[in-house]
C-alpha cells in the first residue's frame, strides 16, 4: 500500500523527494493532473471535482495508506471535502503562515502563491489564527508556475534568476524578513530566491512538516515496510498524454506509468 501524491503538475515532486528521506522503505505513487494544469487558473469547483475524482481512482487502483495533496491551491479548497468524503487520511500542503509568523522578527511576511490561493478564504483564516500581528503581503506568481512546469525545474541558475527577478525586486521594496513559498512549484526556485534575497530574508516551505505528518500516519506499518527487501519502484502517472513526463519521471527516480483516467471537469 503506497503513499499517494497529487498535484497539478511537477510541483509535488520535491515533497516526494523529502518524503523518501523520511520514509526510505515506502512506495510512492505520484499523479500530475496535467489535464487541468494550471490549477491557479481554474475555478475552485473544477479543482475540487478533479481532486475528488483522482482520489477515488487512486483508492480503487492502489489502495494508498495516505493521500498527500501536494498542492496549496488544491489543499485550500478541497481538503475539508476530501476528509469528509473518504476514510483514508489526507495530508495537505497549506501556506506555511504559522511557521513564518513564529520565525519573523519584524512581522513583515510575504506569501507567494497562485492567484487562487492568494484570494482563498482559507488563507484569510490562517492569517487570522496564526499571524494576526503580522503584515502579510500576498503575491500571485502564476507566471512562475508556468516557468517551472515548462522546464524551469531544470533551468540554469541564470534562467531561474531572470525569471524570478521581477518578484525579487518587488519583495526587496517591501522590507520583508520572511517569504512563504505557498505554491509547491516554487520549491524549484527556492535556492535562487534565498540567494537573491540574501541572509536577512528567511524563505519558508512546508516539505519537512508534510513529510513528518506522513511518517506519523504510516508509522504503524513502518516496521513491516522496513522489513521488506527490494521496495517497489515509485510510480508517476499523468491525467493527459504528456511525453515530457517520461523523461522527468526517470530524472526523479519514478517509473512512468502512463495515464490515470480522469474526467476533466468543465
Ligand atoms: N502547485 C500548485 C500549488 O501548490 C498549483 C500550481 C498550478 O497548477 O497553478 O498551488
Amino acid at each position: 500500500m503506497p503513499v499517494a501524491f497529487i498535484d497539478s503538475g511537477i510541483g509535488g515532486i520535491p515533497y516526494v523527494l523529502t518524503a523518501r528521506d523520511y520514509l526510505p522503505h515506502e512506495q510512492f505513487v505520484y499523479v500530475a493532473d496535467t489535464a487541468l494544469f494550471p490549477y491557479g487558473d481554474r475555478t475552485a469547483e473544477s479543482i475540487v471535482q478533479s481532486v475528488i475524482s483522482i482520489s477515488s481512482t487512486l483508492l480503487d487502483t492502489f489502495a494508498p495508506r495516505v493521500i498527500v495533496i501536494a498542492c496549496n491551491t488544491a489543499s485550500v479548497f478541497a481538503l475539508p471535502v476530501l476528509r469528509d468524503r473518504f476514510d483514508v487520511p489526507f495530508v495537505g500542503t497549506v501556506p506555511a503562515v504559522k511557521p513564518a509568523a513564529e520565525l519573523s522578527k519584524s512581522g513583515n511576511i510575504a506569501v507567494l502563491a497562485t492567484s487562487r490561493t492568494v484570494g482563498a478564504a482559507y488563507l484569510d483564516q490562517l492569517v487570522e489564527t496564526y499571524a494576526r500581528e503580522c503584515i502579510i503581503e500576498r503575491i500571485a506568481g502564476s507566471e512562475l508556475v508556468s516557468f517551472v512546469e515548462q522546464g524551469g525545474w531544470r533551468a540554469s541558475v541564470e534562467e531561474i534568476r531572470s525569471a524570478i527577478m521581477p518578484t525579487v525586486e518587488m519583495l526587496q521594496t517591501s522590507r520583508i524578513d520572511t517569504l512563504v513559498l505557498a505554491c509547491t512549484h516554487f520549491i524549484f526556485l527556492k535556492e535562487q530566491f534565498e540567494s537573491l534575497l540574501g541572509p536577512d530574508v528567511t524563505v519558508v516551505d512546508s516539505r519537512d512538516g508534510v513529510a513528518r505528518r506522513i511518517r506519523t500516519l504510516v508509522s504503524d506499518s513502518e516496521e513491516s515496510a522496513a522489513g521488506q527487501t527490494g521496495a517497489r519502484a515509485d510510480m508517476l502517472l499523468c491525467t493527459s498524454p504528456d511525453t515530457r513526463y517520461e523523461a522527468l519521471s526517470k530524472h526523479f527516480g519514478f517509473d512512468y506509468s502512463g495515464i490515470l483516467e480522469n474526467e476533466v471537469p468543465s
